[in-house]
């Protein structure tokens, strides 16, 4: 039963994508008593004018950092030779801002999505002939459709032989054109698919069905190539972008498929910081599970990151140190809510404990004031009360002012009939070790 409640709070949930709309201000506006201090992340960083530019945006990964945030902490609290870890990396923000400033790091994520979004944003600038790409594409003989199940659902037919000769092609390179070639493709596949692309989540609208009946009367073929050349240039011109900011030369590690619950850091790292998974239902492997198949994962390894995925996973029970950790689930009327809410903090904090052993100096948290129907909860708090048992002290807690950002939407609503609402700042947490 409570299992059953929650895939359903599980699907009822859309992630939609906005543009954040920031409230006025500039750089640090007010601090207070309590150490909160009011910022514009977005407009801290002269040297990165845009929260899309260069390859910091490529590709719309579900509550990826703006480039800012990660910017700011290094310029802040970096010193040379500090290493840098981000164990739940999503897009790989953290290791793509990183290099700029020339620090080591080390990224890890359950999704496999990390590896292609970050070898794409680091790329030098490569040397493609993208009209040669093209046709090279049209003439290849070589062909890669994915073991999917669903595959007709969520293409129509006449589509896959085209898809499956670009993304043959695709698998058959070994040189840096794959990287030019992997994200654009990725692009044009999810445009030629049933899925709503204003929507994180594979998830098939009233709207996507009429984008595919209104390509399917056109010459589709030809607007295949054109969209995908598009890609192709627009990508081209965010490398150079990219690199005209100077990355550096550093060591890097990227682990993926992992879960960040069952894994150990091997060697010390300076800096941690990170955004962990929402409290509210959101799904990483699920929004990207159409690229995950053309990629070549198999349909039962995807399934198995799904499972794994927090705060769905059952996890270990640990002792929570936070008063309002017990104040909040006590406020949480139904159980399968109360079940996720416990499940999110045990996961999350025993996640920060542990690898905090390895930490040497900061850990920076970014994390929405989520609510679970109606009830705001308190996570930077939750957070802070319990690593302070762990030897961490709060340094401070920026709190970025959006207006909107995401847009959670129930269509089924399970109990309240009440609709979540929007988050509107965002918290990072900033703990220093020894207090
Ligand atoms: C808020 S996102 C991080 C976004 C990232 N800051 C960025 O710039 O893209 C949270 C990430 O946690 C990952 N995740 C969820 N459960 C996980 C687990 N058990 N182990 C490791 N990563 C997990 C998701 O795949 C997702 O990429």
């Amino acid at each position: 039963m409570i299992n059953k409640k929650l895939k359903e709070y599980r699907q009822s949930t859309i992630w939609i994508d906005e543009e954040p709309e920031y409230v006025e201000g500039k750089e640090v506006i007010k601090g207070d008593s309590s150490n909160k201090i009011s910022i514009l992340f977005r407009n801290t960083i002269p040297e990165i004018p845009s929260t899309t530019y260069g390859t910091f945006a490529i590709y719309k990964y579900p509550a990826k950092f703006i480039p800012q945030v990660i910017a700011y902490v290094l310029k802040k609290y970096a010193k040379p030779g500090m290493k840098i870890f981000d164990p739940f990396a999503g897009y790989g923000t953290a290791g793509v801002v990183s290099r700029v400033y020339g620090y080591d790091y080390e990224l890890w994520d359950l999704n496999p999505m990390i590896n292609i979004i970050h070898d794409t944003a680091v790329m030098k600038n490569p040397k493609v002939n993208f009209l040669d790409l093209i046709k090279k594409i049209k003439n290849s003989q070589k062909e890669f459709t994915p073991r999917w199940t669903n595959l007709n659902f969520w293409f129509p037919e006449d589509f896959i032989p085209i898809l499956s000769k670009a993304w043959g092609f695709a698998h058959s390179l070994t040189d840096e054109t794959k990287y030019a070639l992997l994200i654009p493709l990725i692009n044009v596949t999810r445009h030629f698919s049933y899925g709503d692309e204003k929507v994180h989540k594979l998830y098939k609208s009233k709207y996507s069905r009429k984008k595919i009946e209104e390509l399917l009367k056109k010459d589709w073929k030809s607007q295949f190539y054109k969209m995908l050349e598009k890609e192709i240039c627009k990508l081209l011109k965010k490398v150079w972008e990219y690199n005209r900011l100077n990355p550096k030369q550093v060591n890097y590690k990227i682990r993926s498929g992992i879960n960040a619950l069952e894994t150990k850091l091997e060697d010390n790292v300076n800096i941690l910081i990170t955004s962990p998974p929402y409290l509210q239902a959101q799904e990483y492997i699920r929004s990207t599970k159409l690229e995950l198949f053309w990629l070549g994962y198999e349909e039962s390894y995807i399934k198995e990151l799904s499972k794994k995925e927090i705060p769905y996973t059952p996890v270990n029970e640990i002792k929570i140190y936070s008063n309002k950790y017990f104040e909040y689930r006590d406020k949480i009327k139904e159980n399968h809510l109360k079940i996720l809410y416990e499940r999110y903090f045990h996961a999350i904090l025993n996640t920060f404990a542990a690898l905090g052993e390895k930490v040497t100096d900061y850990m920076c948290i970014f994390v929405g004031p989520a609510k679970i129907r109606t009830t705001s909860i308190p996570i930077d708090d939750i957070i802070i009360e319990h690593l302070k048992e762990f030897g961490w002290k709060h340094e401070v807690t920026f709190i970025d002012k959006i207006v909107s950002r995401v847009m959670f939407e129930s269509n089924v609503n399970p109990a309240s009939g009440e609709k979540d609402s929007r988050i509107k700042t965002e918290h990072l947490v900033v703990l220093k070790r020894g207090g």
